[in-house]
C-alpha cells in the first residue's frame, strides 16, 4: 500500500467535492489502486488546517457548511494562517491540489514543483497564461502536472489530447466549451429574454453571480487557449480572436429554432489560431450540445473526426477530472 499525502488548496464547491469523492472511496481507491490517500492540509481564503497524520474530512465538510470558514475549527486543529505559497513550502505532502480561483497561482504550481512535489489543478489561468514554464518545471523535476478540470470539467478531453492519438497530427478542433451560455441560447429560444435567461442560470447556480466571463467568451477562450497549448504549442491569449453572447439578437434566435437552427458559442482551434464566437448551426449537428453539456470535435489526419461530449461543469462531474489526476499523480510519484 501506498500513502500519498495532498495539501488541498481551496475549498469552494470543487474542494468539498474532491473532499467528499476521497472521503467516499477512499477504501475503494485502496483496493483498486494499492493508494491510500490522506489530506494533510485544507486552505481556503481564511485559514489553513494542518495535520501530518491526515485531516478528518466528515468534519472539514461539516465545519465549511456550517461556519463557511476553516478558520472557526479551533479545537481540534491548529489554525495556521498560511498563503497557498507558504503551503506549498511548509507543508509535507507529495501533491498539492489547486482547486482555488487564485488568477496568480501559477507562481505557487511552479514553486511546489520546483520542490518536487505534483500539482493537480482545475484553475485555468496559470495553465492558460504559464504553459511553458509549468511544464519545463514538470520535466525538470520529473513531476507530474496535471489540469483535467480546467476544460470540459471531467469529460477526459485533456487526457484525451495529451496521451491518446500520439500518431495523428491534429488539424483542427471545434468546441462548445462553456455551459453557461448553452444554457442560455436554450432558455431564449424556448422564448425567455436574455435578462431571464441569465436571471434563471444565476438561480441554479450555473452562472456565477458576476457572469461577464461566461457572457464574453473569456472562459472559453481560456479553454480554447488551454487546447492550443496543449496540440500545438503556447498561445499567446491576447491574440484569440473573442466574442460572446451579449449582442445576440432575441427575435433571430427564436426565429431560427424554429426553421431548425440554433446558436452556440463555438470555439475554433487552429495552429496559431483561437477564435471563439457565436455560430448558427443545424439542430442536429454534432456540436449542437444542450443545457450545461460541452463537446469537442477533433479533426485529425489519421483517425478524421472524433466528437467527445459530456459534463463540462458540476460538483462531482469537476471532482470526477480532479480526483482522476489525483490518482494518477499518486501513481507516478510513488513509483518514480
Ligand atoms: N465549479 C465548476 O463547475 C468548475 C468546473 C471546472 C473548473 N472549475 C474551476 O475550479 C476552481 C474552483 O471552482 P469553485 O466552483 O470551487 O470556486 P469557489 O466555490 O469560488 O471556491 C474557490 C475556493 O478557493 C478559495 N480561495 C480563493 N483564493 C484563494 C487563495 N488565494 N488562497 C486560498 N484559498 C483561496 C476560496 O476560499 P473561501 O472559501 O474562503 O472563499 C474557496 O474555498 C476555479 O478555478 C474554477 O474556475 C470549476
Amino acid at each position: 500500500m501506498k500513502e500519498v499525502s495532498l495539501s488541498l488548496i481551496g475549498f469552494g464547491n470543487v474542494g468539498k467535492g474532491v473532499a467528499e469523492v476521497i472521503l467516499n472511496k477512499h477504501q475503494c481507491f485502496k483496493e483498486k489502486y494499492g493508494l491510500d490517500i490522506k489530506v494533510v492540509g485544507i486552505t481556503d481564503s481564511t485559514a489553513t488546517i494542518w495535520d501530518p497524520d491526515g485531516i478528518n474530512l466528515k468534519e472539514a465538510l461539516e465545519i465549511k457548511r456550517s461556519f463557511g470558514s476553516l478558520k472557526f475549527w479551533g479545537n481540534e486543529y491548529e489554525i495556521y494562517d498560511l498563503k497557498p505559497s507558504e503551503v506549498v513550502r511548509e507543508v509535507d505532502s507529495d501533491v498539492i491540489v489547486d482547486v482555488t480561483n487564485d488568477k496568480n497561482a501559477a507562481n505557487w504550481h511552479l514553486k511546489a514543483l520546483n520542490n518536487g512535489k505534483a500539482v493537480v489543478t482545475s484553475n485555468k489561468p496559470p495553465v492558460v497564461f504559464k504553459y511553458k514554464e509549468l511544464l519545463e518545471a514538470s520535466a525538470k523535476k520529473n513531476m507530474p502536472y496535471l489540469f483535467e478540470a480546467t476544460v470540459m470539467a471531467g469529460t477526459p478531453i485533456i487526457s484525451l489530447l495529451r496521451s491518446a492519438l500520439l500518431a495523428d497530427s491534429i488539424e483542427k478542433i471545434w468546441g462548445v466549451l462553456n455551459g453557461t451560455t448553452t444554457f442560455i441560447l436554450n432558455c431564449m429560444e424556448g422564448g425567455m429574454t436574455f435578462e431571464e435567461a441569465l436571471k434563471k442560470a444565476q438561480e441554479l447556480g450555473i452562472a456565477e453571480r458576476d457572469p461577464s466571463n461566461d457572457i464574453k467568451g473569456i472562459d472559453a477562450g481560456y479553454k480554447s487557449v488551454i487546447l492550443h497549448n496543449i496540440v500545438f504549442h503556447p498561445f499567446d491569449f491576447k491574440k484569440a480572436h473573442i466574442e460572446g453572447i451579449e449582442e445576440i439578437s432575441e427575435r433571430e434566435i427564436r426565429e431560427d429554432f424554429k426553421k431548425g437552427t440554433v446558436t452556440r458559442l463555438v470555439a475554433l482551434v487552429e495552429d496559431g489560431k483561437v477564435e471563439v464566437r457565436p455560430r448558427k448551426l443545424p439542430i442536429n449537428h454534432s456540436l449542437a450540445v444542450k443545457g450545461t453539456s460541452n463537446v469537442a470535435l477533433i479533426e485529425s489526419d489519421l483517425l478524421g473526426e472524433l466528437v467527445i461530449k459530456g459534463a463540462g461543469a458540476g460538483v462531482k462531474e469537476t471532482a470526477s477530472g480532479v480526483v482522476s489526476d489525483i490518482i494518477k499523480a499518486s501513481l507516478k510519484t510513488k513509483y518514480l
